[in-house]
């Protein structure tokens, strides 16, 4: 290509206002939050990179579809039309909508879960690790000891660590319903899974006879790192990639409001009989009826489309480099961030820029907090806050502190991102004035989305 610049493989037909603030009203507003970005009104955060999950723009052949919607309770054509859609890149006998990821969780693991049980990954998103200790049993990490080290090149991060995976599924002989595996490793810093891990592991597991499913909600993304970085990858159709990686799995777990492109929806996806029609008998209980799941008919339609979108190389490309973008010049200008730069998301390692504030005062709160009230930007706390809690009500310092600027899918255009990084330089040179947290409120579980703070003196 005879030019550097990677442009936005679109142009913008439907906009929406961005209500622009002053540091002031931000500061009465996160202060009545409890401190808790969660708890802020939208229309209060000027570039909002809480998550990628939901917040995306829909193409206009998303909206198209939706008008194709049809919404008969039983047997709706437009569940044909998503059920051929996720075949098409994940093989699974059963496709089972649900209204988000973790419905699906949900769903799964009160037929597989239970005390005395134990589900490992390479990195448990929250929820799912929830869903888990919830069910009764234990949800272990075991992802790579470079995919702990945010400084550490490697260039699949996100990798199981397989040798780790055989033994404990030797030492927990019988307790193993399912192993899981997340593309990419959100938890991790967006990190990438490649394809000969997948087969590694996927190996282990059918030694074992322990059925192995994906957490496949950036499954595109992770595709499109292993056509970039894995020899021998580089001439394939990122749909390809995916199919290989959904042959080595026996199910799937999935966020439709990530990859799929969707700002609603789910799926549960896998080829056992009898688990399937047990999911669906639990799934008719608090989702609904096989055919939408939590969904509307026009859901299915457009999360159909979404998915033969996002396997676009234009697509990816752009994703990915407008990503590393953001990332790349935080880290120019000397901000810590995970590296490689992730798929979804920049991770600020907010341990390494506030070594003054320590773990259990959480440092992720008090730089997500100053960005916020700095330059009205959203991110998101991934640490002591969100992992810090024991199962017993104890506190302990999470592997990492980081903040998560997550990049809604075709949302912001470069212009926003480069008063993001402005934003990002203006806190890191008044790093040594933050102060840390304590936590004044918090239930029992996912505190980090309800808690509430204050600053230390
Ligand atoms: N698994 C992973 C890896 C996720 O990132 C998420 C959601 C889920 C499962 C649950 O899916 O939200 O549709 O119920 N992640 C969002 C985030 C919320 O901000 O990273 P869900």
């Amino acid at each position: 290509m005879p030019f550097r610049t990677i442009i936005e493989p679109f142009r913008i037909q439907s906009v929406a206002p961005l209500r622009m603030t002053t540091p002031a009203q931000r500061h009465e507003a996160v202060v009545a939050a409890g401190y808790n970005l969660f708890g802020l009104h939208a229309l209060d955060v000027m570039i909002d990179l809480l998550t990628d999950s939901g917040t995306g723009a829909m193409s206009r052949d998303q909206w198209a579809a939706i008008q194709h919607g049809d919404e008969s309770y039983a047997g709706s054509p437009s569940y044909d039309i998503f059920r051929e859609a996720v075949q098409n890149l994940f093989p699974f006998k059963h496709v089972i909508p649900t209204h988000q990821g973790r419905a699906a969780e949900k769903i799964l693991f009160t037929a597989l879960g239970g005390k005395g049980k134990a589900v490992p990954n390479n990195t448990h998103f929250d929820t799912t690790r929830a869903n888990i200790e919830y069910s009764g049993a234990q949800a272990v990490d075991l992802v790579i000891a470079e995919g702990r080290d945010p400084a550490n090149l490697h260039p699949f991060k996100g990798n199981m660590d397989v040798a780790a995976l055989d033994a404990f599924l030797s030492s927990h002989s019988g307790q193993v319903p399912v192993a899981f595996i997340t593309i990419t490793n959100n938890s991790g810093g967006g990190q990438p899974v490649s394809l000969e891990n997948l087969r590694q592991t996927s190996a282990v597991c059918r030694r074992h006879g322990v059925p192995l499913f994906l957490d496949a909600c950036r499954f595109a993304e992770n595709a499109w790192f292993i056509r970039e970085r894995e020899p021998g990858q580089q001439d394939r159709e990122v749909a390809d990639i995916v199919r290989e990686m959904a042959s080595l799995a026996d199910g799937m777990t999935m966020s439709a409001k990530k990859d799929p492109m969707g700002n609603i929806g789910g799926w549960l996806a896998l080829n056992d009989d009898a688990l399937a029609e047990q999911c669906r008998n639990l799934l008719i209980l608090t989702e609904g009826f096989p055919t939408y799941g939590g969904l509307a008919g026009r859901d299915l339609e457009a999360l159909a489309q979404g998915l033969r979108e996002v396997v676009d190389h234009d697509y990816l490309r752009y994703r990915i480099r407008s990503t590393a973008y953001l990332g790349d010049a935080l880290a120019k200008a000397g901000i810590p961030v995970v590296q490689p730069i992730g798929g979804h998301a920049v991770y600020l390692d907010a341990r390494a820029l506030l070594p003054h504030i320590a773990p259990l005062q959480y440092p992720g709160q008090a730089l997500a907090v100053a960005l916020y009230e700095s330059g009205g930007v959203r991110g998101c706390e991934i640490g002591t806050v969100m992992f810090g809690r024991q199962a017993d009500g104890s506190e302990k310092a999470a592997t990492l502190d980081l903040v998560r600027l997550a990049i809604p899918r075709r949302t912001y255009t470069q212009s926003h991102i480069d008063y993001v990084i402005e934003v990002c330089e203006e806190v890191a040179r008044k790093a040594k004035a933050l102060r840390g947290y304590r936590i004044v409120a918090e239930p029992a579980q996912l505190r980090h989305f309800t808690a509430r703070f204050a600053p230390l003196a």
